[in-house]
């Protein structure tokens, strides 16, 4: 089996020391591609040197809506510079987060900056790899205002069904990760049924949101074999079919060759 992790943090400093060890059990795992998203400037640099040293690491660059402390717009100019890189093949990680940063200044602040990040990707021709949390509505809004051109993925899709549907009509992608493996967890496995297939993509978000029998543990890229798995049992789909439909679908959006 082939597979790819679509967004993972392997610039958290909970990697640190152990990048080499984290990547050789991905390639173990059959992981030809492992896409590692910053979320300020440090970050997103450093995304950029793991993927300049591990061949099967890409990068993202951009900065997450809660990490905009002491960040000004003039900021995306580097960011910019930074996406130049040719295994830079996204921005990201971007969007609005409600639910850690709730009050009305703050939430206020995270709008231009997605905004005009959505610009940048458009300008440059990449997708965007896109956060939201508590924020769905306005999310939706500036989508809807804001088309990304050259695609985009709501990665841990957290939202209804019926806003899913409503996304989806935008022609987003959607990234689905160690939460549907979790037993109580009923609207992401309900989400993974409804996506439309050619519009699915598997991710760990590691070092966060372990799946299960790893839950608990720090997660990595090598563990995204159970997220996969139980994307074939929740669409009753043999696993041979649904690889070659998610490598597709992973190729189509970020021009990766796996
Ligand atoms: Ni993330």
């Amino acid at each position: 089996m082939i597979y790819f992790d679509s967004h993972c943090h392997l610039n958290d400093e909970r990697f640190l020391g152990q990048e080499e060890e984290v990547v050789f059990r991905a390639k173990e795992a059959g992981l030809k591609a492992i896409l590692c998203l910053g979320y300020d400037l440090p970050s997103s640099k450093q995304a950029i040197a793991l993927a300049e040293h591990f061949d099967i690491v890409y990068a993202a660059v951009g900065f997450h809506p809660q990490n905009l402390e002491g960040a000004r717009l003039e900021d995306l100019a580097e960011i910019e510079t930074l996406a130049h890189h040719p295994k830079v093949v996204a921005i990201g990680e971007v969007g609005l987060d409600y639910y850690w940063e709730n009050d009305e200044a703050t939430k206020q602040r995270q709008r231009p900056f997605f905004i005009e990040q959505i610009a940048l990707a458009n300008k440059l021709g990449l997708p965007l790899s896109i956060h939201a949390r508590e924020a769905t509505e306005d999310m939706y809004q500036i989508l809807k205002a804001n088309r990304p051109t050259a695609g985009a993925v709501l990665h841990c899709y957290s939202g209804s069904v019926e806003m899913l549907r409503e996304f989806a009509k935008l022609d987003l992608y959607f990234g689905f990760d160690g939460p549907i493996t979790y037993k109580n967890s009923v609207n992401p496995k309900a989400c993974v049924q409804e996506a439309s297939l050619n519009r699915l993509l598997v991710e760990t978000d590691s070092p966060y949101l372990a799946p299960v029998p790893k839950r608990g543990q720090t997660n990595e890229p090598s563990y995204i074999p159970y997220i996969f798995d139980q994307v074939a049992s929740l669409r009753g789909m043999e696993k041979e079919s649904l690889e070659q439909v998610l490598n597709q679908n992973f190729e189509n959006l970020f021009h990766v060759k796996l």
